[in-house]
């Protein structure tokens, strides 16, 4: 059975929000199971993550999905320890060819989350993966609520939230994130079973 994870990073909670609907959008999807994982700070011992349980969970899914909020421009420290430990992959080319996405939040409606998603994107090519884009074309505005655009004008790599809306529960950015279930189901089962 295809395996979708989520792994994030959340410092108050709005990113545990987003993680949890991009969770429940691919497990909504008959035949897909999912593991929803946050990056625990106590699992990062003198700067180093080290957690080989979720590592177990990563090596065995399909496709990993990165969240974390956009701290000073880019992801989260926290959320940076853990990529770092995915060096043995990236030496062993254990991720290759799984599919990966990623999202993000911010307190500002741009707020740098490109950033962030650049990153998850870098991350990904360097393991080896398969980036999964957000489908819908940003450019196209006609008919969309302008606190809508704003969620979707950064992103066309992932999926950019803003913090403010999270926290007033996020529907928009929820929406987003689940909308990509779609599109991640598709992509694996081109790439399990195509
Ligand atoms: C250390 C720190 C750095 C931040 N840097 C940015 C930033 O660069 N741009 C921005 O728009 N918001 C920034 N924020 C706001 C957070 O991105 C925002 O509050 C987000 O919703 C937090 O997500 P979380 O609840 O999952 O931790 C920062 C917050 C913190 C604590």
């Amino acid at each position: 059975m295809p395996t979708v994870s989520v792994i994030y990073f959340s410092g108050s909670g709005h990113t545990t929000k987003l993680a949890e609907a991009v969770q429940k959008g691919a497990a909504s999807v008959a035949g897909v199971q999912t593991n929803l994982i946050a990056i625990s700070g106590d699992d990062i011992v003198k700067g180093r993550y080290a957690n080989d349980e979720v590592f177990a969970k990563l090596d065995a899914s399909d496709a990993i999905i990165f969240g974390s909020p956009t701290f000073m421009g880019g992801p989260a420290a926290q959320f940076k320890a853990f990529a770092d430990a995915t060096g043995p992959k990236w030496y062993a080319g254990a991720w290759r060819d799984k599919l990966a996405a990623g999202f993000t939040v911010s307190s500002g409606p741009s707020g740098d989350k490109l950033s962030t998603l650049h990153y998850f994107f870098t991350l990904a090519m360097q393991l080896g993966m398969i980036w999964i884009g957000f489908p819908e074309t940003p450019m196209n505005d006609k008919g969309i609520k302008p606190f809508e655009q704003l969620q979707r004008r950064d992103g066309a790599g992932g999926t950019g939230g803003d913090g403010r809306c999270a926290q007033r529960g996020g529907q928009t950015d929820r929406r987003i994130a689940r909308q990509a279930r779609g599109r991640i189901r598709g992509q694996i089962e081109e790439v399990k079973f195509g």
